[in-house]
């Protein structure tokens, strides 16, 4: 048995001496050392000898245990430092190599155009309002003066949602709730910039698009501070040099209403493609506010009055940067966006 012994451990040192590998190591020390391995069971024929006999053999078999398990530890570090080292090796990391660049994005062009209208009118000290996108008939139409059957609905191809309500064709019903949600009679000055929706999709328009709203009421309000407020805007947005015109217009909402027209800025007034010939290009809606809409809305026509603006923000952004195709604003493409 002792001769069995030395075979044994023989074996196992040279065996070890071979393995390249923790999990090849891993199968050495089972086969050798455990449970079912070579050196527990001469361990459980160690019955078979004689009384006398049994402790030394059983001491032999405890020192080989000892210096196997010493040597497969040793191995085992060995292995893990090779291992360590061929990853650090092959996982170098070339810290002279050029950094990726970060791909900082940038606003929209539509969100630089409404941040610069925006700024304008809050250096004038208006405020911004909002309202929601799907509204109720009677804030987008009755209580501005446009009752059920009103012929100039037709100038807003509508989404109906039920016959009461639908998504909203303009900004105006802010107007409505600004009013409406205030003290009687109190000043107000508001811009309602937003989403709204109409029923028209061509180069020049889109089933979605931007609007800013604005309303100032308060007593004394007159023409002449909604012409002085915008042309303050216009040769803010456009330039000191553009020319503005006031043409007179409709809008069951205000009276007298205008349509503003600043001179085209493609061709400076000469006459174009962009401006049919005419010069001008119309940029908005406007009005002083109709009697019948503020009494709608509990302000009282005999102490105070107001006007009020609308404006499409796709279209300002169309003039200011040459843009002749509204639907490349929505189409994601890169190209496109990055030139801004
Ligand atoms: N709401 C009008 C439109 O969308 C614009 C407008 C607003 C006109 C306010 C006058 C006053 O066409």
């Amino acid at each position: 048995m002792e001769q069995q012994l030395k075979e044994l451990r023989q074996h196992a040192a040279e065996e070890l001496l071979h393995v390249a590998t923790v999990d090849k190591l891993n199968e050495l020390r089972v086969k050798y050392l455990g449970k079912k391995g070579s050196l527990t069971s001469v361990l459980r024929g160690l019955g078979s000898l004689t009384p006398e006999e049994r402790p030394r053999v059983g001491q032999v078999v405890n020192e080989i245990r000892t210096e196997l398990e010493q040597l497969i530890d040793l191995k085992n570090n060995e292995l893990k430092q090779a291992e360590l080292s061929l990853r650090l090796a092959s996982e170098k990391i070339d810290v002279t190599l050029p950094g990726r660049k970060e791909n900082l994005g940038h606003k929209h062009p539509l969100t630089i155009t409404l941040d610069r209208i925006k700024s304008i009118f809050m250096q004038l000290g208006f405020e911004i309002a909002e309202g929601p996108e799907v509204e109720k008939d009677y804030y987008n139409f009755e209580a501005l003066n446009l009752p059920k059957d009103h012929p100039a609905r037709d100038m807003q191809d509508s989404f109906y949602i039920t016959d009461e309500i639908l998504l909203r064709t303009h900004t105006s019903p802010v107007q409505v709730r600004t009013m409406q949600n205030a003290k009687p009679n109190q000043p107000i000055r508001i811009i309602a910039p937003g989403k709204v929706y109409r029923r028209d999709y061509d180069a020049t328009h889109s089933p979605m698009f931007h609007q800013v709203e604005g309303l100032v009421i308060g007593k004394g309000i007159s023409f002449a501070d909604l012409k002085g407020t915008l042309e303050l805007f216009i040769h803010q947005m456009f330039g000191d040099n553009v020319g503005v015109r006031f043409r007179p217009s409709f809008f069951p909402f205000t009276e007298p209403s205008a349509e503003v027209d600043i001179s085209c800025v493609m061709c400076s007034g000469k006459g174009c493609r962009v401006c049919k010939g005419t010069g001008w290009l119309e940029i908005l809606g406007s009005g002083m506010v109709h009697p019948r809409v503020l009494e709608m809305s509990n302000y009282d026509p005999s102490q105070v009055s107001g006007f009020a603006f609308g404006m499409g923000v796709e279209r300002i952004a169309m003039l200011i940067y040459g843009i002749d195709d509204l639907r490349l604003f929505y189409d994601n493409d890169l190209r496109f966006l990055r030139q801004f």
